[in-house]
């Protein structure tokens, strides 16, 4: 499809950013974003890039009632030889698709998911930041846009794209958080939207995640809906544990995100000389073998979170330390071999790298 690019005013572009250490997460945004409409009668049409600026909403919109709406995440990179970089951006537009066909809305072409995305960060390559640790982070999203109050899906769609210069996710940088398991509210069952990138999953999670805070963690560690028993994931990430050499991490059974990180982290593991095993996860077992020190090292894999440490497990009323509490060396060489192929420090022998 073809994508018009629209004028941008050089008075609308902003000030690019000045201190890269300083970026943070998602706080500021460029100076372009992709827009394309889907409605029932024409499917996709009205492509463009166009300047940044808010949707204006009839508040009757059903997004704003009933929350149709899907998202995804990856980022840009920018290399020392100049390049720009994609970490398997083909994998955000199947899952995406994923999404959108658990909540009933149209599947957007891969090709215009990626198409759409090279040349919007193209366009914008220079807000790309190069620090050690920050990205471009993407955003692709999708809204029902119908100014309707009955309960259905969506006959009219926006499908857009924003752009985020960004730091670390956590304010900690990569140090290690600490994750309290919940035990009182759960974040999805067993033929839920749980394995769908759907705002829902999120607005639900921010509760538990509130009562973590007052309780000094940093993070909710989500069990499974039905038996509360079993290991599922973090509000925006999947978990792992090392038994020294061998490492667990939840199985995807339909009520977590199937991480993209994660997955590319399983078979980082194996080239390091682990063994990986998706089984699932009893807490108290997991609490046993944390006490008796079998549990060698926490961490957490996204895109946002790339690989976070965690130093500090907490469980009903027991707070355990991971470990010494710090960075474990296979949680570090995890993460050097993952940033070291989305910055172009070595080779891409998986074929994970798309070049802008
Ligand atoms: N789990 C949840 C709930 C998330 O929001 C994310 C972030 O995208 C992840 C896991 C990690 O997924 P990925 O590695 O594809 O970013
Ligand atoms: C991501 O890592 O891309 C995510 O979508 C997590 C988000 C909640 C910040």
């Amino acid at each position: 499809m073809q994508i018009e690019v629209l004028p941008l005013a050089p008075e609308k572009m902003k000030q690019k950013v000045a201190d890269e250490t300083q970026l943070g997460f998602g706080k500021l945004f460029t100076d372009r974003m992709l827009l394309v409409e889907w409605t029932t009668d024409k499917g996709w049409h009205n492509a463009r890039i166009k300047p940044y600026e808010p949707f204006v909403l009839d508040p009757a919109t059903t997004v704003l009632h009933y929350a149709q709406e899907i998202f995804e995440g990856l980022k840009a990179y920018k290399w020392e030889d100049g390049r720009i970089a994609l970490f398997r951006p083909e994998m955000n537009a199947r899952r995406f698709n994923q999404s959108a066909s658990r909540m009933c809305m149209p599947e957007v072409p891969e090709e215009l998911f990626l198409d759409g995305i090279d040349k919007l960060v193209e366009l914008e390559k220079d807000w790309i930041p190069s620090a050690p640790g920050t990205a471009l982070y993407i955003r692709p999203a999708m809204i029902a846009v119908d100014p309707y109050l009955g309960v259905k899906p969506g006959d009219h769609y926006y499908f857009f794209v924003i752009l985020s210069p960004v730091g670390a996710y956590y304010a900690a940088g990569f140090n290690p958080v600490s994750i309290l398991v919940e035990d009182k509210y759960v974040r999805s069952v067993a033929g839920g939207t749980g394995d769908a990138k759907t705002g829902g999953n999120y607005a639900s999670s921010l509760k538990a995640g509130l009562e973590a805070k007052q309780k000094g963690y940093d993070q909710v560690l989500w069990l499974d809906g039905k038996e509360r028993r079993y290991i599922e994931e973090v509000g925006a990430m999947n978990m792992f544990f090392a038994y020294g050499n061998h490492i667990v991490t939840a199985p995807l059974t339909g009520s977590i995100l199937s991480g993209i990180t994660r997955e590319s982290v399983l078979r980082l593991a194996v080239e390091l000389g682990c063994t990986v095993e998706e089984r699932l996860i009893d807490v108290d077992e997991l609490f046993d073998d944390l006490r008796n020190g079998k549990v060698t090292e926490a961490f957490g894999s996204g895109t946002a979170a790339v690989v976070t440490p965690v130093g500090k497990l907490g469980y009903k009323d027991e707070a355990l330390q991971v470990g010494d509490g710090g960075v474990g060396a296979l949680t570090q060489k995890l993460y050097d071999a993952l940033t070291d192929i989305q910055t172009g420090k070595q080779a891409d022998r998986f074929g994970w790298i798309r070049i802008v």
